[in-house]
C-alpha cells in the first residue's frame, strides 16, 4: 500500500471520515493558525431547504448512492474468515426468526461476548413495515438484553412517536448483538462478523424501510466511508444475500449524536418526515 493511502486509511480506522476543511492545515509549521476550539474548529453549516425530502433526494440518487454487497467485499484474515463462515452457516440455516435469534445467542466467534451481560438481539414488532439498525448495545442494553432502552434509545423512541411510531409497530436492532467493552465504536472485524446475522436478519423481517441509525450502521451495512453528514437526507438501497429485493433506505443521526449536538434535531425533523413520506406511500 502506498504511503498517502496507508495514512489515509490510518485515519479512517481512527474513526476520522470527514475532511473539515478545503485544504490540509499543516500543524507543524509555525504560523498555524489554531482556532480556539479545536474540538469544534468548524460549526457544521445550516442545512438549505429541501434535504432530507427523499421524493427530492430519490432524483438526485446516483450511481454510487447504491452500494454493492458489503459481505463480498471485504479483505478478512484466515482466523476471522473462518469464525465469519461458522456465522455464515448459521444465518444460512435459520429460518424463523427464533432461529436466528438461537444462532445469534450461540454465536461464540466475537470476542465481545464474553465480556457481555447479554446477548441484545432486536425489540418491537417483527411484522413491521419499518426496521432500525442502530450501532451497538450500550450499558442499559447489556444489562437489559434489549436495544435502545437506555437515554439514547428514550430519545429515539421520542422522535419516532412525532411520525406515529413506536415500538408496537417498529422493530429493532442493532449491527452488533454485545456492548463493546467500554461502549468503544465497533471494529470492522465485530461488524464482519456479525454482518451475516444483520443481512439474515433483514431478509427475515422484510421491511418496506430500513433505517440505519448513525454513521455506523449506514457504513457496515452500505460499505461506503461517507461520513453521516453527508449521507443523511438521501435514499439508498441495500441488498441482502437472503432475498431478491432492493430494500429503501434511509440513513439518520444516531440519537446519541443529537444529545452532544441538539442542533442537528432539524435536519433530523426532515428526515423523519421523510421516512413517514416513504411509509405512507409504500
Ligand atoms: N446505541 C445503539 O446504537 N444501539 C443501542 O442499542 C443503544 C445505543
Amino acid at each position: 500500500m502506498r504511503q498517502e493511502t496507508a495514512l489515509l486509511q490510518w485515519y479512517i480506522d481512527a474513526g476520522v471520515d470527514e475532511a473539515s476543511d478545503d485544504q490540509p492545515r499543516n500543524y507543524f509549521a509555525a504560523d498555524v493558525t489554531v482556532c480556539p476550539h479545536p474540538n469544534f474548529p468548524h460549526p457544521t453549516p445550516l442545512p438549505q431547504a429541501g434535504e432530507g425530502n427523499f421524493e427530492q433526494s430519490t432524483k438526485r440518487v446516483r450511481e454510487k448512492d447504491t452500494f454493492p454487497l458489503v459481505s463480498a467485499m471485504l479483505p478478512v484474515s484466515a482466523s476471522l474468515a473462518s469464525h465469519i463462515a461458522e456465522a455464515r452457516k448459521l444465518a444460512d440455516a435459520a429460518v424463523t426468526l427464533a432461529d436466528l435469534e438461537t444462532a445469534v445467542c450461540g454465536f461464540d466467534g466475537c470476542a465481545i461476548k464474553k465480556m457481555a451481560t447479554n446477548t441484545v438481539f432486536a425489540d418491537g414488532n417483527p411484522q413491521s413495515r419499518l426496521m432500525l439498525i442502530g450501532e451497538a448495545p450500550g450499558a442499559d442494553e447489556d444489562i437489559r438484553g434489549i436495544p435502545f432502552c437506555g437515554v439514547s434509545g428514550k430519545l429515539l423512541d421520542k422522535m419516532l412517536l412525532a411520525i406515529g411510531y413506536d415500538r408496537t409497530n417498529f422493530y429493532i436492532t442493532n449491527t452488533l448483538f454485545w456492548r463493546p467493552p467500554g461502549n468503544r465504536s465497533p471494529s470492522s472485524d465485530e461488524l464482519a462478523l456479525c454482518r451475516p446475522f444483520v443481512e439474515k436478519h433483514v431478509a427475515l423481517i422484510d421491511p418496506e424501510l430500513l433505517v440505519l441509525v448513525g454513521g455506523v450502521a449506514a457504513k457496515s451495512l452500505l460499505g461506503t466511508e461517507q461520513g453521516i453528514t453527508r449521507m443523511r437526507g438521501k435514499e439508498y438501497t441495500y441488498r441482502t444475500p437472503y432475498k431478491d429485493k432492493e430494500y429503501k433506505v434511509a440513513v439518520i443521526y444516531h440519537p446519541s449524536y443529537l444529545l452532544r449536538q441538539p442542533a442537528g434535531k432539524r435536519v433530523t425533523w426532515q428526515d423523519l418526515l421523510a421516512i413517514r413520506r416513504v411509509l405512507s406511500s409504500v
